[in-house]
């Protein structure tokens, strides 16, 4: 998608996947320095170890101490992260509101920092979290704390974290079939976002659409991260339709051949 928007806007630039070890992020770093390279994303299992190696954090990337995104500046490689802060944009392009909306986030990893710290940035305050390993949704509970000490957020059994808006952000139903939260708590909600996007209807999706509930999957979460990222690297306006549509054929295009 990327590509496709530096050619739609005619900029000299391409997006090219490289394959690394932890041992040369430095090294890789180093040869990204003096090649010119303008920007990167960065991605798992890298997004926490790079940090040591950057001269610069946003705001966001240094609450969750994670990076998707390398920007090269005057006082050298800044690190973002533009997971959330896409997730947030994706909800509002949807038209989905987030504020005075009691919200439940299904997990307490990586994603679930990213989304849930984004959504307190943007103003949403009242928050459930159920991970299966409880401890880990007590740290992400402190972690919101740490964002605003207004925010209202309680750790919870499945059976008990009923909300409007139920957000997933496991790979729960990613390849299993399974569904991360149970019935009720589907029915009960006024909105689902599962932030899987392949497949693109997942069990939680489905069981939504069934009811006539609201719902949508990660597809946007992924592409506007890359628009703010693209954003950062260009200080031009992605082109959001290009994008789209590369996006959407690099997604699906194996799931289709599949199905041919
Ligand atoms: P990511 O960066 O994609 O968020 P992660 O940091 O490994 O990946 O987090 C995965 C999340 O999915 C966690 O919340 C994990 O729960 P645990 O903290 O208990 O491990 C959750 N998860 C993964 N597989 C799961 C499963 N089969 N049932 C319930 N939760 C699951």
């Amino acid at each position: 998608m990327h590509t496709a928007a530096f050619q739609k806007l005619g900029i000299n630039a391409v997006y090219l996947p490289f394959l690394i070890t932890e041992e040369q992020l430095p090294q890789l770093l180093n040869a990204f320095s003096i090649t010119g390279v303008q920007g990167f994303n960065i991605t798992l299992p890298f997004k926490e170890k790079i940090v040591p190696f950057l001269d610069l954090l946003s705001n966001e990337a240094e609450m969750l101490q994670s990076v998707n995104t390398v920007v090269r500046t005057d006082s050298g490689w800044k690190g973002y992260s533009t997971d959330g802060s896409g997730f947030v944009r994706s909800l509002s392009a949807a038209k989905i509101d987030i504020l005075s909306k009691k919200i439940l986030i299904v997990g307490a990893g990586g994603a679930a920092r990213s989304v849930a710290v984004s959504l307190a940035i943007a103003g949403a305050s009242d928050f459930v979290i159920y991970n299966r390993t409880e401890s880990k949704a007590e740290a992400l509970s402190g972690l919101l704390q740490r964002v605003s000490p207004e925010i209202s957020v309680r750790v919870a059994p499945l059976e008990d974290c009923a909300a409007d808006i139920v957000i997933n952000t496991t790979s729960v139903g990613m390849s299993d079939g399974k569904c991360p939260v149970p019935d009720e708590i589907i029915f009960g909600s006024k909105q689902i976002v599962d932030i899987i996007y392949n497949p693109a209807v997942t069990t939680l999706l489905k069981k939504a659409a069934d009811k006539s509930i609201p719902n949508i999957n990660g597809l946007d979460m992924l592409l506007y991260q890359g628009i703010e990222a693209f954003e950062l690297w260009t200080g031009t306006q992605a082109p959001l339709e290009i994008m789209r549509n590369s996006l959407i054929g690099s997604v699906y295009s194996d799931t289709s051949k599949d199905r041919d």
